[in-house]
């Protein structure tokens, strides 16, 4: 005999029980069910008895209702199949019929004209010729709808009819290249599409047809892919709205940017990125071999544009900086776009609001420009301009409001070595005079103060040794400099500017002090040789700037090709 089947109405299970002792179900009806015949055992709470003659009766209806439901999941099942089946086959032969359709223009049509995405506005309701890649594909019921990219802009197309029914209509692919010919439409009212129109097509080809199944688009890149699978990528991620997006407000603010500074006077000049000078300090030079001798890859064009002031009055320029800083931070690139400009004959309080006004001005022609601002708002739809003047906030003043908020450092030994407490954690200390602001103590007070900052007055020993001491104070147990950085919220340091020593021996008593060797700075030391002036200038990261423009988490979405420690491709 056959061992009996177990129900346990209060321990068991009819999902994961098996009927034995130790697994038993959890009803009578699932077990007359899927053991008719057998000899059940049940329980509630106590031993396992036979069940009851009405419990049985009771336990049959429920079997009888389990039996309908399998019978019936298992037709639909089978129509299911057969539906899969018959759709299969259905476009099996659509597409053998398909190959024997072949589109021809048709010549009584007028001619169409060739146009961008973005310049379509004038062309409504007349015949245009446009070419781009297939960004959406949607086949619904005959009709192919189709949402064209060619990087200006984004159209609707609709194909249905013949056209729709090619070889190519029934396997065309995402990220395809196609050239589409049609009457451009006003969208119907209630329905929206990029630039309120849509194209109605009447006859199109496939230029370049991309990849489908394994190898197709959307399976080797989605919004889960990996980080690292997305730089290898990058390529790819710029075809999406987002990235494309970040990019083009680039362009945009490169462009104001370009506007705003020549309206004050700045003239654009394109200087080496090849140096045998560093700026910044040895520490983050990329050496290279230059025909035998060391060269670098310039940190900042600054003492290039110093050389400029006598010739060409105050001058600015957009050139990629580079920085070998181990540094995997959301706001670090190992090269990044920097826009420097540099003034003479200023004060370090002109210095200042100039830096200001050409942010502001920068901003307010992105936001009186429709299709700048449409890209902000996309990007950052909370964005609003800071308010004039920047707050203003010294060296000294910071390590006070630091210290009045608790916010603490991790404290170091002489050899820079983090000292830990007994429970290993890092001993946290307050800020003092002479202590280099650290990023993340930085973040906070920028992040809490919710304004732009410019954080001034920074002691020289923190800093580079062109910077202008400030005078009148050179007894102090700190010597201090006029230097800026601008913080924004959210992103943290976007500026950093510095009047220069315009004194020949101050300059030469500077180089000393740091160990630098004048001699190949001797074109910058001529500027003060022949003619000096108090001048000073300022370098802005652009991907710092754009991050926060546009509130991207990291400086790495705002640069075509980011490069940061061990990154270089694509
Ligand atoms: O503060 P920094 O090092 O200043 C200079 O290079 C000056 N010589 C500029 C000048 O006065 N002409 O750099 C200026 C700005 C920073 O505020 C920051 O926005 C950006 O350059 N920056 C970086 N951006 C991305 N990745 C990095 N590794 C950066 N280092 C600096």
């Amino acid at each position: 005999m056959s061992s009996p089947i177990h129900v346990d109405e209060t321990g068991g299970s009819d999902d994961t029980g098996k009927g034995t002792l130790e697994a038993p179900y959890g009803s009578l009806a699932f077990a007359l069910f899927t053991h008719p015949g057998a000899t059940l055992l049940i329980r509630k709470d106590g031993a396992y008895e036979e069940p009851t003659q009405s419990a049985l009766k009771k336990a049959k209806k429920g079997a009888d209702g389990l039996e309908k439901k399998k019978k019936k999941a298992e037709e639909l099942a089978e129509r299911d199949a057969l539906a899969k089946a018959q759709e299969k086959e259905r476009k099996e032969k659509l597409i053998e019929e398909s190959k024997k359709i072949v589109l021809v223009e048709d010549p009584s049509l007028p001619k169409a004209k060739k146009a961008k995405l973005n310049n379509l506005s004038e062309l409504r309701g007349q015949r245009v010729r446009v070419s781009g890649w297939v960004h959406r594909l949607r086949d619904q019921k005959e009709i192919i709808f189709i949402v064209l990219r060619d990087g200006t802009g984004y159209l609707q197309s609709i194909l249905t009819g013949k056209v729709a029914q090619t070889y190519d209509a029934l396997t065309l692919t995402l990220e395809s290249t196609v050239e589409l010919y049609g009457t451009l439409q006003a969208v119907p009212e209630g329905k929206t599409a990029p630039g309120g129109h849509e194209l109605i097509v009447d006859y199109w080809k496939v230029l370049g047809a991309a990849p489908g199944a394994d190898d197709a688009f959307s399976n080797r890149l989605n919004e889960k892919s990996d980080p690292s699978i997305l730089a290898d990528l990058r390529h790819l991620v710029l075809r999406g709205e987002t990235a494309s997006a970040v990019l083009k407000l680039r362009a945009a603010l490169m462009t104001s940017f370009r506007q705003t500074l020549t309206s004050h006077d700045l003239l654009e000049v394109t200087p080496p990125c090849l140096v045998q000078t560093q700026v910044e300090g040895g520490a983050t030079l990329f050496k290279l071999d230059y025909y035998g001798q060391p060269a670098f890859l310039t940190q900042s064009s600054q003492l290039y544009l110093e050389t400029c002031l006598p010739s060409l009055g105050d001058v600015f320029c957009v050139q990629e900086s580079f920085r070998a800083e181990n540094s995997h931070t959301r706001r670090h690139l190992s090269e990044y776009t920097h826009l420097e400009g540099e003034l003479a004959f200023i004060t370090f309080e002109e210095l200042m609001n100039h830096i200001e006004s050409v942010i502001c001005e920068t901003v307010d022609k992105l936001l009186a420009d429709p299709i700048s601002a449409a890209l902000i708002k996309q990007l950052n739809p909370n964005f609003t301009e800071p308010a004039r003047p920047f707050k203003r906030l010294s060296y000294v003043d910071a390590i006070k409001w630091l210290n009045d908020h608790g916010i603490q450092h991790e404290a170091e030994d002489a050899e820079g070595n983090v000292i830990k407490d007994e429970q290993g954690n890092p001993k946290m200390v307050d800020h003092v005079v002479g202590d280099d602001i650290a990023e993340a103590a930085e973040r906070k007070m920028t992040d809490i103060l919710g304004v732009p900052i410019f954080l001034h007055g920074f002691p020289a020993e923190l800093k580079a040794f062109y910077m202008k001491k400030i005078p009148g104070k050179e007894g102090d147990a700190h010597v201090f400099t006029e230097s800026c950085d601008l913080l924004m919220p959210g992103v943290g340091e976007i500026v950093g500017g510095s009047m220069r020593i315009a004194d020949e021996q101050e300059l030469i008593a500077a180089y000393k002090k740091e160990g630098i060797d004048p001699s190949p700075y001797y074109w910058f030391t001529d500027q003060r040789k022949y003619g000096t002036c108090e001048h000073g200038g300022y370098g802005l990261g652009v991907e710092r700037f754009l991050a926060w423009l546009a509130n991207r988490y990291t400086v790495r979405e705002c640069s075509l090709y980011p490069r940061w420690p061990s990154r270089a491709t694509p």
